[in-house]
């Protein structure tokens, strides 16, 4: 292993693997959120690369942030949504950002669906039944409404993740669509140009759209509408994705069935109105998280910096 003098920043949490991993290779400061009162100038002077995890908020990692860094060359982030770096002005500076692609798709991918049966079936409400001790004693347990057979499935946002879920729910026979901002080549699936459009073709709606501007509150009334009273809606995206008081309205008010929710627009924050929606099922932001995945995505971290350090490359940027 060789060890580098070349100064790391860490913002915020970052995974204990990658962090060790960081300390054994490079001089590392770490400090709790994007302040840079919290490091001192004589580290301002010397940081050369950056590392940041999805758990900062949104466009936290700005450039009056990265300009207190007159070394900075590289931000590497933990996760492969980096909404909370503001990408393209960074590429103005002339910095690079990478983030953690591909090892992740296949958890993720995964948990979508789990979330997805677990929505449709209303199986956390089934398990709740039987551990407070209910079985025959309370009569058979209500029968679901929801079900997966004959839905029809439209993914906002195909990428890599998006078709991993796609792989995953045509082997459950069920017809997939998507919207993107543009069509993607050489994919059978069918293209919807509007969002509002897709929602109207399907009923179960899952999004794995990024967090930026164009993607904001895009899951909005219109489009809950357009899914209808048997829709479902999944989010293993961004929270920002989402008019989260439309979409409280819309399971309170019968517009949609149910929502699965991974990601909430201010983590972590989930309002009250979902919290109380006995038909929506709530998760932590845990769609990535297994140790083998995390743990993958942390070397991912280290290895973008060791990659640019010696040879002048990322493995992963991001295109801006
Ligand atoms: C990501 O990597 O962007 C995920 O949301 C983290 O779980």
């Amino acid at each position: 292993m060789t060890v580098h003098d070349y100064p790391i920043l860490i913002v915020g949490r970052l995974h204990a693997h990658a962090a060790a991993r960081l300390r054994e290779i490079f001089p590392v400061v770490q400090i709790d959120g994007p302040d840079v009162a919290l490091v001192s100038e004589e580290d301002r002077q010397r940081i050369r690369g950056i590392v940041g995890t999805t758990d900062l908020k949104a466009s936290s990692l700005d450039t009056a942030f990265a300009g207190a860094f007159p070394k900075l060359e590289i931000m590497s982030s933990f996760g492969v949504g980096y909404d909370h770096i503001d990408a393209g002005d960074m590429a103005k500076l002339g910095l690079v950002v990478t983030n953690t692609p591909d090892v992740l798709s296949g958890e993720v991918a995964d948990t979508a669906v789990g979330l997805l049966l677990n929505t449709v079936r209303e199986l956390p409400k089934a398990e709740r039944w039987l551990r407070e001790g209910n079985w025959i004693t309370k009569g058979p347990y209500p029968l679901t409404r929801g079900t997966l057979r004959g839905r029809s499935v439209g993914i906002f946002g195909l990428g890599r993740i998006g078709l991993a879920i796609a792989h995953r729910l045509e082997a459950f026979g069920l017809p997939i669509s998507y919207h993107n901002r543009r069509p993607v080549a050489d994919i059978a699936y069918r293209y919807h140009a509007s969002l509002t459009e897709l929602a109207v073709a399907v009923d179960t709606l899952i999004c794995v759209a990024p967090g930026d501007a164009s993607t904001d509150k895009a899951i909005n009334t219109e489009v809950l509408k357009a899914l209808g009273s048997n829709g479902v809606f999944i989010n293993v995206g961004r929270g920002s994705s989402v008019d989260e008081d439309a979409l409280a309205q819309a399971l309170a008010d019968g517009t949609i069935m149910a929502a699965g929710l991974d990601v909430f627009a201010h983590e972590p924050h989930v309002p009250e109105t979902l919290l109380n929606a006995e038909n929506a099922t709530l998760l932590p932001h845990v769609a990535s998280a297994s140790q083998a995945t995390r743990q993958a995505m942390a070397d991912l971290v280290v290895d973008n910096l060791i990659e640019w350090v010696e040879r002048g490359r990322a493995l992963t940027p991001v295109a801006e």
